[in-house]
């Protein structure tokens, strides 16, 4: 789907309707070609284990519920997102020198969560769900904060202090409108020229899914698609989204 700014001023069925038009005329040819973005191999995990190519990552039973990766290549690294927990592995040899931060939720959103009755184990944590480079030395992140969502910086450090890692805690803002409250709820986002752009739903319930537009240099309000009481984007699935900013416009296109 591309998000356009124009989001801002306008918006409604209408116009989302001529967006969901866009898709369909975008993921047409990319499909009849099958090139762009298709992997060159895809393995299921068995055929992983068969391989005997894989290597599995032991760190610890935090790692479980990961829903969230970031790659950096360059220095050979991978963050994994995790229950109350961000992991730095290398990627030569995932099981060597595992630094972590640990980001639980507060004590008193735990219990809240669990007196709304959702389970202790699988829903109240903070699920880390959005890893993104934000710049040379600063990665965004964001988790559901057991159902009040949350997000912050963490740095990574540039050339100079390679070894940083370090969770800007104290500064963390709402993640709402950036990362959904439900640990499994479908979600998606990208950062794109500093800005986020997601597709997550925006409360408590999980009622309302919209498009969403924040952070940014200049102007750091949200945008987003307007609220509808017929939940047009009821029961989304929400792949992988591809950004194509264009150079030197005011214009960013998403492809979700
Ligand atoms: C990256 O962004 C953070 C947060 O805005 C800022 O403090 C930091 O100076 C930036 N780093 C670079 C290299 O631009
Ligand atoms: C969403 O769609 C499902 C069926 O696909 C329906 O049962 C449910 O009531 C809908 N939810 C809302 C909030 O409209
Ligand atoms: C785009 O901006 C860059 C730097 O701001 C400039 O060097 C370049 O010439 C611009 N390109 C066009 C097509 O305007």
């Amino acid at each position: 789907m591309a998000v356009e700014q124009e989001l801002r001023r306008r918006g409604g069925k209408q116009q989302l309707l001529g967006l969901l038009a866009t898709l369909v005329l975008v993921l047409l040819p990319a499909m009849a070609s099958g090139k762009d973005g298709v992997p060159r191999i895809k393995l299921s995990y068995k055929e992983l284990l068969q391989s005997g190519s894989g290597v599995a990552f032991q760190g610890s039973a935090e790692g479980m519920g990961s829903q969230s990766l970031l790659l950096d290549e360059e220095r050979g690294r991978l963050l994994l997102g995790a229950r109350d927990h961000i992991f730095m592995l290398e990627l030569e040899n995932l099981n060597r020198n595992i630094r972590k931060v640990s980001w639980p939720a507060s004590r008193e959103r735990v219990e809240l969560c669990k007196i709304a009755g959702r389970n202790a184990q699988l829903e109240c944590a903070n699920f880390i769900r959005v890893l993104h480079t934000y710049n040379a030395t600063h990665v965004y992140t964001c988790g559901t904060g057991a159902f009040q969502p949350l997000c912050t910086f963490l740095e990574i450090g540039g050339r100079e202090q390679e070894d940083a890692f370090y969770l800007h805690v104290s500064s963390a803002e709402s993640g709402r409108l950036k990362c959904p409250f439900d640990p499994w709820q479908p979600f998606t986002s990208v950062l794109t020229d500093q800005y986020l752009y997601a597709g997550t739903t925006s409360d408590f319930l999980g009622r309302d899914t919209a498009f969403t537009r924040s952070l940014g240099l200049h102007d750091r309000h949200y945008i987003r698609t307007d609220v509808s009481k017929d939940y047009w984007l009821n029961g989304t699935e929400l792949p992988a989204p591809l950004s194509c900013p264009k150079p030197n416009t005011s214009t960013s296109h998403l492809f979700i």
